[in-house]
């Protein structure tokens, strides 16, 4: 497989203003992990006695809500807001397909938004993943807590009888997938007519095929991904694709490092990353120090995937482009350029963490070019296996 150099552009501002202000080619694609917004509307401003919201200029009394750990960039509603999806629906090619991860708790609000913008909802990819953590609260502990003991559940038992009634019982599931909706701009005529002017509206299942052996599987909509502990001899016992089976059935990879997360941005200072811990999902969250410091990190093996789904045929691909909104640190941006899209343009509000995505766009470009490879860990294992052999002047005398 070849190594040309893509046209990247990472572009800090916000979403919404760059689709009203863009007037160049129009994209074929469109990937994107915009934020979740976890903490609800409801739950900020519907409690009784709660502080009454507060109105942006534009109308918009969520923006300034504070969002998931804190995050302001979580908070509002922007990804929940059919215009976003309209507005950027503008700058796409009639049958363009979209593909948005989404949280399991709020996804259906994400949906309706992208299909109240424009698109045709057409599939939702599942994404299993073994590293979550349930964010649980035990409700004996909670129940003694309140009658005023405050006790450790490991060393003490349920202190009063209330307590003694609900052990056992808790909040909250362990979280193991992740949906990513998929949707598509409406076609302008048939499919056949779509394809043959705009390039768009297929998805690229032969290039997607799973598995070595001659014809590979059909990609499915499930999708899988090793539980961070797993090694190469074993999985742990909570990752899928030990339950699932290595046959590859369906499309897996291996687990996603701190290292992955954090090339290419060694010019940063190491930061304590407590706030990322919050956060025991499929993303690559929950390390304590780190270049990195985005909560949201997704793995780019998995990014390149559905990169690759949506990647149009040879002929169409020098002109093809790809949207990238709600960037981040650019591990979708990186994905697209090794599933070989050749011109990708990413939007990212926080300006650390658009830099953040063009430091490491610009380690994995030359990384892929060093290694001539375009596989994440082979990259991460030939570009390790370099920096050892790398011999400085006056090594050898010491
Ligand atoms: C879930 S994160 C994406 C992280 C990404 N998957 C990665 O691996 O780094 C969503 C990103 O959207 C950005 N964002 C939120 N609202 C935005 C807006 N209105 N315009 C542009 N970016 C926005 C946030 O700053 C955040 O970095």
């Amino acid at each position: 497989m070849g190594t040309s150099v893509p046209s990247l552009s990472v572009l800090c501002g916000d979403v919404r203003e760059w689709a009203a202000c863009y007037d160049g080619r129009p994209f074929t694609a469109l990937l994107c992990d915009p934020p979740y917004h976890l903490t609800s509307i409801t739950a900020r401003y519907g409690a009784p006695g709660a502080a009454p919201a507060q109105y942006a200029k534009d109308g918009a009394f969520s923006r300034l809500a504070r969002g998931f750990m804190g995050k302001t960039w979580d908070g509002g509603d922007v990804a929940f807001d059919p215009k976003t999806w309209a507005s950027l629906g503008e700058h796409l090619v009639p049958g363009a397909i979209l593909m948005a991860f989404g949280g399991t708790r709020t996804w259906h609000r994400l949906a309706v938004a992208i299909e109240d913008g424009g698109f045709e909802v057409f599939d939702t990819l599942m994404w299993l993943y073994g590293s979550g953590m349930p964010k649980n609260h035990d409700m004996a502990l909670y129940i003694d807590k309140a009658a005023g003991i405050d006790r450790v559940r490991e060393i003490t038992g349920p202190a009063t009888p209330d307590a003694r009634t609900w052990t056992g019982y808790g909040t909250a599931l362990k979280p193991a997938w992740e949906p990513i909706i998929v949707a598509r701009k409406p076609r302008e005529g048939s499919i056949v007519n779509t394809a043959m002017r705009y390039g768009s509206g297929g998805l690229n299942i032969d290039g997607s095929r799973i598995g070595a052996d001659e014809q590979g599987r059909w990609p499915a909509n499930l999708l899988l991904s090793h539980s961070p502990d797993c090694t190469e001899d074993a999985c742990t016992a909570d990752c899928p694709i030990a339950d699932l089976g290595h046959e590859a059935r369906f499309f897996y990879h291996a687990k996603a490092s701190k290292e992955e997360r954090d090339v290419g941005l060694e010019a940063f200072p190491p930061v304590a990353a407590g706030g990322m811990s919050g956060r025991h999902d499929g993303s690559l969250g929950a390390i304590s120090y780190a270049h990195n410091d985005h909560p949201t990190v997704k793995p780019i093996a998995l990014c390149q995937y559905l990169a690759g789904l949506l990647l149009p045929p040879e002929t169409y691909r020098l002109q093809a482009q790809l949207l990238v909104p709600f960037a981040g640190s650019g591990s979708e941006m990186i994905g697209a350029m090794l599933a070989g899209w050749e011109n990708i343009t990413g939007i990212e509000a926080d300006e650390d963490y658009a830099s953040y995505a063009e430091y490491r766009l610009r380690w994995w470009q030359h990384a892929m070019q060093e290694t001539v490879s375009r596989a994440p860990t082979e990259i991460l294992r030939a570009m390790r296996a370099k920096a050892r052999n790398l011999k400085l002047p006056g090594m050898d005398a010491a």
